[in-house]
């Protein structure tokens, strides 16, 4: 990211997160930029219709999870409706920790009550009372700044008891502060974490809509997924479903960074290239790009560069990390196994240890002393820890290593030496 500061702004202060963002947002403004919304005309339009048909509305969009795994939106929210509980709760993930995602802290910046208009429109739909916007603790700074909109909105008559005077419709929003640890990202980590607990993955089902805050259903959904249901109100699903692709509806925003001439914060439709994006932020000479940070693809800018963003091919939680041909491939693919290996909660044996030997392993090629026998344990073991994780950490960690070796295979068979004996037999775990 480029940070600038040419007005001298003290760093702790919201004029200079402002302009820090300010210069750092490069879109085309189709959805969240476009202007402020009118919050009260458009709680007025929501609460003329029943809550099904707010959550029908939304199901209508096509809208699917911005936090990267795609669950339809909608789904999610009729199902924690028609789940029983008489505390029901919304929570709204900002514990943005992938390495490579800044674009919630861009959107709770310049555009919070987008954001907290959809948590609202999401306990209507659901029957919620309770509402929770977990925030990452490296973003304590814009803790006070959300407070003061928080209370703006309740002064509007936006959150609060009887809400747009409807009688019954309750609904209020506390801030949870995060405490630095990536695994609270996880959605059963988060809850633990809210509940006060150390924040350790819950095994899956039952679901947090059947089972989540304090054993009640919950809804748990990512910032952007919640400023996009603020727009859906608006403009109707119609209007969302014209962005985007058929089963991608809508925009991403993407977190760029790394080698290229304009990193930032983009907009950009659904079914966008990899090769337009590089274009677009001025990426020459690029090797590889990380699509949804370590957790994610590793993608070839020569191989892959007609590749779409979208859940029916590149499913991006927003980061989109260019690395340029001067780069060593193996070190990055090492560093961010590293990543997985200090963040794993440790709870469960295949990411806590698994993660560890792939590191070894990759060390070992690096160091020229690898065989093919090593690549070949490489993927059993890689999928292994994906295969038998308790939760989406250990089901994502081996990608590095996986994407990278299928990605770019000749720059680990040039630094393999050859075997002294013959190979052991390998087990397709894929398979099986
Ligand atoms: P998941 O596929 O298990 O669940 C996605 C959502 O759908 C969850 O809210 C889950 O509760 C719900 N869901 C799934 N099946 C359901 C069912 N049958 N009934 C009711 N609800 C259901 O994925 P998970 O583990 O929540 O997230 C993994 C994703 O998170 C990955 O794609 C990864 O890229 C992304 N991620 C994003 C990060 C970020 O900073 N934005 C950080 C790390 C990972
Ligand atoms: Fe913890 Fe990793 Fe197991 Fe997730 S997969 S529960 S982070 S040890």
């Amino acid at each position: 990211e480029q940070i600038a500061n040419p007005a001298g702004l003290a760093t702790d202060s919201l004029a200079y997160v402002e302009s820090m963002v300010e210069s750092n947002v490069r879109t085309q403004r189709p959805i969240f930029f476009r202007g402020k919304l009118d919050l009260a005309t458009a709680l007025e339009q929501m609460l003329s219709s029943e809550p099904s048909q707010v959550i029908d509305s939304v199901v209508s969009s096509k809208l699917r999870g911005r936090g990267g795994a795609g669950f339809s939106t909608g789904l999610k929210w009729r199902l924690c409706r028609d789940a029983w509980g008489d505390q029901k709760t919304v929570i709204c993930n900002a514990d943005e920790a992938e390495p490579g995602t800044f674009k919630d802290r861009v959107l709770l910046t310049r555009a919070p009550k987008q954001v907290f208009f959809g948590m609202v429109a999401a306990a209507y739909g659901i029957g919620a009372s309770n509402g929770i916007l977990y925030l990452r603790g490296e973003y304590y700074y814009l803790k006070d700044y959300l407070e003061a909109q928080l209370q703006q909105m309740r002064e509007q008559g936006l959150l609060g008891r009887s809400i747009g005077g409807k009688a019954g419709f309750d609904f209020d929003i506390r801030i949870q502060m995060g405490a630095g640890a990536y695994i609270c990202g996880e959605e059963t980590a988060l809850i633990e974490s809210c509940e006060g607990k150390r924040g350790t993955p819950r095994l899956k089902p039952p679901y947090p809509i059947q089972k989540g805050y304090l054993g009640q259903p919950t809804s748990v959904n990512n910032v952007e997924t919640f400023a996009c249901v603020s727009h859906i109100m608006v403009e109707g699903p119609a209007w969302f479903r014209g962005f985007g692709t058929a089963e991608s509806t809508g925009t991403r925003l993407l977190s760029v960074s790394g080698d290229c001439s304009k990193p930032g914060i983009y907009e950009v439709e659904w079914g966008t290239t990899v090769n337009q994006v590089l274009r677009m932020v001025g990426a020459y000479g690029a090797m590889a790009v990380q699509i949804s940070g370590p957790s994610g693809d590793c993608v070839s800018a020569e191989k892959d560069g007609d590749r779409v963003l979208g859940y029916e091919d590149l499913s991006c939680n927003g980061a989109f990390t260019i690395f340029n041909k001067t780069r060593d491939l193996l070190w990055i693919v090492r560093e961010h196994m590293q990543f997985f290996v200090d963040e794993s909660c440790g709870i469960c044996v295949p990411c806590r240890v698994g993660n560890v030997d792939l590191v070894h392993k990759v060390d070992l090629v690096r160091a020229g002393r690898a065989c093919q026998q090593d690549l070949n344990e490489v993927v059993q073991w890689g999928t292994m820890v994906r295969k038998t994780s308790r939760c989406g950490l250990g089901g994502t960690s081996p990608k590095p290593i996986l994407t990278t070796l299928e990605r770019f295979p000749e720059v680990y068979q040039a630094k393999l030496v050859q075997p002294k004996g013959p190979l052991l037999p390998s087990f397709d775990l894929e398979a099986a």
